[in-house]
């Protein structure tokens, strides 16, 4: 089997790189700060319902098939913080109200019928929502995980498999015009190897060519709260709303914290993060949960998330052969995670990738 050099160590590329290697291949994973990144700092929801938007509806299937794959993948890789309690949404103001009515209507008509309730309704679901929310929808379908617990079960898993890790900033994936010879370290140092993945999330687009203009850094600020005595308990499901326009989520994690995410700006690969952004997460989740007011703010953090032209991800062959790219996962990495492992592994083999996620669609559209 050939060599393969995964260039990443977030959720993807540590997920290619743990099924490549237990299926036999032998892997190098480059990263200069493995599991560090946007994953670090994702909020983790595994919702491709509650996620979508009209206009997406590839993005849609394969967010659906990859959820399908998450049972099978959590039980492979053992515990990583997957939780199953389902997902709700609400809504603030009358606005919002239609949004979600538009949304269930379009999912309905693609035959993904969703529950709606009143704003009790949803409050005797969960009793963290407050007075505000005055309707929304319940999705258990759409679950989540802690993206902390997932990059350190599959370090562990990956380790297991015999992945051997470089801690490098990879600088470009080199070729001979026709084939990839391997990648180029920022100092200088040639890895050899004839299969290349790309998988540096909003980095990728730097490190060859083919990729170039393909993807680029979607910046997303989030703040990490923990429960405290006394405080209203946090809701057991995740809660994605509207605020008169404004969408807001908070992802439970095990023993009382919340993750509240995001905003979405374009800012180049600045990462800095704003207060202004921590003001609205903050006055958006308190709208909707009313108790996190009383919440320690233990964390702030800002991720780059890869973006491509059409919001779906690029997964497949491009360029010299043995260029493969496992990138621009936008809002969606941590659930196309196991989708997109189960690619690279059919790619590897020879097998044709998924046809809504290759790389070549914008090459045939500039030609
Ligand atoms: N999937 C949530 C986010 O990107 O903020």
């Amino acid at each position: 089997m050939q060599q393969v050099i995964v260039i990443g160590a977030g959720v993807i590329g540590l997920s290619c790189a743990w099924r490549a290697a237990a299926a036999g291949w032998p892997v190098t994973l480059v990263d200069p700060a493995p599991g560090s990144g946007a994953s670090w700092v994702a909020g983790g929801m595994l919702a491709p319902v509650t996620e979508a938007w009209p206009g997406e509806e590839r993005l849609l299937d394969l967010g659906v098939a990859s959820l399908e794959r998450w049972p099978g993948f959590a039980a492979d890789l053992g515990p990583c913080g997957l939780r199953t309690e389902g997902t709700v949404v609400a809504a603030t103001g009358s606005g919002d109200r239609a949004e979600l009515d538009a949304l269930a209507a379009h999912l309905a008509g693609l035959g993904r019928d969703v529950e709606r309730l009143s704003g009790r309704e949803l409050r005797r679901l969960e009793p963290a929502i407050g007075p505000d929310v005055r309707g929304g929808l319940c999705v258990p379908e759409d679950l989540a995980v802690d993206n902390r617990a997932l990059l350190a079960a599959l370090r562990s898993a990956a380790a297991r498999a015999g992945v051997r890790s470089v801690e490098a900033a990879a600088a470009a994936v080199v070729d001979d015009g026709e084939r990839v010879t391997g990648v180029r370290l920022a100092d200088g140092t040639v890895l050899a190897a004839p299969v290349v993945v790309v998988a540096a999330g909003a980095h990728s687009g730097t490190l060859h060519p083919a990729l170039d203009g393909l993807v680029r850094p979607v910046k997303g600020e989030i703040l990490r709260l923990a429960h405290r005595p006394g405080a209203f308990p946090p809701p057991r499901r995740t809660v994605r709303a509207l605020v008169d326009g404004r969408p807001v989520y908070a992802v439970p994690r095990d023993g009382g914290g919340l993750v509240i995410g995001a905003t979405q700006t374009e800012t180049g690969f600045d990462t800095t993060v704003t207060a202004g952004g921590v003001r609205d997460l903050l006055r958006d989740a308190e709208r909707v949960l009313p108790g996190v007011a009383e919440y320690a703010l233990v964390e702030t953090a800002a991720g780059l998330r890869p973006g491509t032209p059409d919001n779906r991800p690029l997964i497949g062959a491009l360029g010299p052969e043995g260029l493969l790219a496992a990138t621009g996962h936008g809002r969606n990495g941590m659930l196309l995670a196991p989708l997109t492992a189960d690619a690279v592994l059919g790619l590897l083999r020879g097998e044709p990738g998924p046809a809504d996620a290759d790389p070549r669609r914008f090459q045939e559209v500039s030609r």
